[in-house]
């Protein structure tokens, strides 16, 4: 995996370091972190960029999950502006024909940062990717309704999948695209390459894959040793969730980043943390039954499982030289 631009300016602004530090906090898929930000000087503004060079070829082709990983580190970019006492400026997508450059983020007016943005603030270091089991059941009916409504205020629809049935039924759909992924050689090389000391530690993914109804990714190669019966997987599921949007263009899965961020942290500071099971999202059929039967005339972009469970350590992130870059190194083109 290769970062796209040198750094030529080794000495950024502290906002600049600031909001680079919260962005690289995001989720990404397999922690690939598929971004890098570059800075207009004298804490002007910010930027986000994606890197091209760190996608998913195979699991991620058209850059879908790649540009949610983005609006996550778009959304805390938003949050650590407001931990300064300005409000955030956002323009998405702001040149058009150059796709890479997901968002521009500039100091608007001053105003104090509010209760909850503090509470986000404190979550955005304490979030984490959970993976098997959950210690207690579903999460409380007020809760979900909140998150609901923290996605709906970023434009995105989070819809819970609360009948047994239904969750089997989506289950069915994540196993189906999960057991493809597993016997597909070139995915399981891909999967591979993102674990290790720099994308996703081993510790991190020790667990048997399908501890629960909806299966989980196989990075280590754990499912073929022995399998787990169905009737272990129930315990533990925790809440079933989809977010998804009114479009599927690349501002949509900006807006799909930025209300799963804005979930996710609002989730993490009530000690409530999240699984993904993005598998039948990268296969095309599978999207498309997914999208009929949990998200209709939407475009599903996550699936997820919240619950409680004890904290995990943090996969580590790149450091940030090489990370952020000054924008005069993009605009002369290197
Ligand atoms: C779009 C997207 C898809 C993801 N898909 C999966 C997945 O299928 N399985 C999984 O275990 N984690 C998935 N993740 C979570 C990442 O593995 C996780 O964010 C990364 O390892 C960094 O860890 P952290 O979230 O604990 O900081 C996904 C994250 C994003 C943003």
């Amino acid at each position: 995996m290769t970062t796209a631009y040198r750094n030529p300016y080794p000495n950024p602004g502290h906002a600049a370091l600031h909001l680079a530090r919260a962005a690289s906090l995001a989720p990404s898929p397999h922690n690939i972190q598929p971004w890098f930000f570059a800075e207009e000087g004298h804490d002007r503004g910010f930027e986000v960029h994606a890197d091209n060079g760190r996608r998913l070829l195979l699991t991620d082709p058209g850059g879908r999950q790649a540009a949610i990983a983005g609006g996550a580190a778009l959304f805390n970019v938003r949050i650590a502006v407001r931990q300064l006492g300005f409000r955030p400026v956002v323009n998405v997508l702001p040149v058009p024909g150059r796709p890479g450059f997901l968002a521009r983020v500039g100091f608007g007016a001053h105003a104090p940062v509010t209760r909850g943005e503090a509470r986000m603030v404190w979550a955005m270091g304490h979030r984490r990717t959970h993976r098997g089991r959950f210690a207690s059941g579903a999460l409380t009916e007020s809760l979900v309704d909140d998150l609901r409504a923290q996605a709906r205020a970023e434009g995105a629809e989070l819809r819970s999948v609360d009948s047994p049935d239904r969750v089997e039924l989506l289950a069915d759909l994540v196993g189906t695209a999960e057991d493809r992924h597993r016997a597909d050689r070139g995915h399981a090389a891909e999967l591979a390459r993102c674990v290790g000391p720099w994308g996703l530690p081993a510790e991190a993914c020790l667990g048997h894959p399908d501890l629960t109804l909806l299966a989980g990714r196989d990075y280590l190669g754990l499912a073929h040793r022995y399998t787990v019966p169905v009737r272990n997987r129930r315990a533990g599921t925790g809440s079933v969730l989809v977010l998804s949007t009114a479009g599927d263009g690349r501002a949509d899965w900006l807006r799909a980043g930025q209300a799963l961020q804005r979930v996710l942290l609002y989730a993490a500071a009530r000690d409530a943390v999240a699984a993904f099971h993005t598998q039948p999202l990268e296969v095309p059929a599978l999207r498309a039954e997914v999208r009929a039967w949990f998200t209709p005339g939407r475009f599903p972009q996550m699936v997820l499982r919240l619950g409680h469970a004890a904290p995990t350590p943090r996969p580590p992130r790149r450091p940030l030289d090489g990370l952020l870059v000054h924008e005069s190194a993009l605009a002369s083109g290197r």
